[in-house]
């Protein structure tokens, strides 16, 4: 009989089972082999780029750091829009954005920067939010309360340099209560900005520089701990101040207007004088 020899013997009933379970086996191997390991190596890529640009304000599954824990948010948003607001957060701010706007008011105005992501770095980053790897939970470098205030104010004035070579704060940022002109405008006033971030929050962001305008100077010079620890402890000082009513521009237009008044006092002073002691010689007839 046919059906004894050997190439059908193995579809004998008894078999069937067998082999359908080395078969599904086998579309189970290569499936995890092609397909699954692509996306682990885009998730890993997107937990390196995570790392580096993202870790220092948030956390998977960490809680809320300066911005939200992004544990489950590819679940909860749009896909394109997070896209969208990941590669370019401030024109979602500027355009009104009832999502953005929303977040913005939850968390203290504190504007996520523009990171320069590539649009496959976003997607790289989503693919990783996405996966099931959790982010490992950043390290606070300082304890909090160990710092030293007045140490903090001269980092921040450069009158102690940074041991790292980085720029003094007072190069780009004021302080209300520095001094009148005392205070760069590149950057924002640092006054109450402890009680925008928070404590564990501020200590992340300055810990590992993310502001795009600072990364530049501070990614081959950053804060050493103590130095973190320093400059908190002189913020959460400052944070008992109120916040700078007069902006910048407004002192300089003031110096400016001083000026200007002042040189019409000496016009003022001495223009008739001088009018007149012409007048007095032309009617003397001596000139
Ligand atoms: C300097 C701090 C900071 C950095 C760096 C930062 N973010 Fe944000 N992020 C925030 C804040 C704060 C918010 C909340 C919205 C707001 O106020 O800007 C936010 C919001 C978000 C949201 C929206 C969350 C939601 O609930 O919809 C996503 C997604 C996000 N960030 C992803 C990223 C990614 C990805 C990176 C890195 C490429 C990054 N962020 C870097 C501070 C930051
Ligand atoms: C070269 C100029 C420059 C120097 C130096 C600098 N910063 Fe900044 N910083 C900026 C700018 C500009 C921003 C706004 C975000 C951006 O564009 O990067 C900023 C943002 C910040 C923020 C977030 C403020 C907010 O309101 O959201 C903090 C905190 C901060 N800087 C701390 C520091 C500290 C601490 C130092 C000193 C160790 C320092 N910066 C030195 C330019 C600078």
């Amino acid at each position: 009989m046919p059906f004894r020899s050997f190439p059908f013997r193995i579809f004998k009933r008894g078999r069937i089972p067998v082999l359908f379970v080395l078969v599904a086996t086998a579309l189970i191997f290569m499936t995890l082999s092609t397909g699954a390991s692509f996306d682990r190596q885009t998730a890993d890529q997107g937990q390196q780029i995570f790392q580096q640009k993202c870790a220092s304000c948030h956390t998977v599954g960490g809680g809320k750091l300066v911005g939200p824990d992004l544990q489950g948010v590819t679940a909860l948003r749009d896909r394109q829009w997070l896209k969208e607001f990941i590669l370019d957060p401030n024109s979602k701010f500027d355009s009104g954005d009832p999502l953005a706007t929303q977040l913005l008011a939850d968390y203290n105005s504190i504007r996520m920067p523009n990171m320069g992501l590539t649009s496959a770095d976003a997607d790289a980053i989503l693919v990783f939010l996405e996966s099931s790897i959790s982010a490992p939970e950043p390290t606070p470098t300082v304890p909090s309360g160990v710092g030293d205030a007045a140490a903090g104010q001269r980092y921040f004035m450069g009158q102690t340099p940074l041991a790292n070579g980085g720029t003094a704060c007072n190069a780009c940022h004021s302080i209300s209560g520095s001094g009148l002109l005392d205070g760069g405008t590149l950057g924002p006033d640092l006054t109450q900005v402890l009680a925008r971030y928070g404590e564990p929050g501020l200590i992340a962001a300055i810990s590992t520089i993310n502001f795009p305008t600072m990364i530049g100077i501070f990614a081959t010079k950053p804060l050493s701990p103590q130095e973190v620890a320093d400059l908190v402890a002189y913020f959460s000082e400052t944070n008992a101040q109120p916040a700078p009513v007069k902006t910048k521009t407004g002192l300089y237009l003031g110096i400016a207007g001083g000026i200007v008044v002042i040189l019409f006092a000496v016009l003022f002073l001495f223009w008739p004088r001088q009018r007149q002691s012409i007048s007095e010689k032309l009617r003397a007839g001596k000139l």
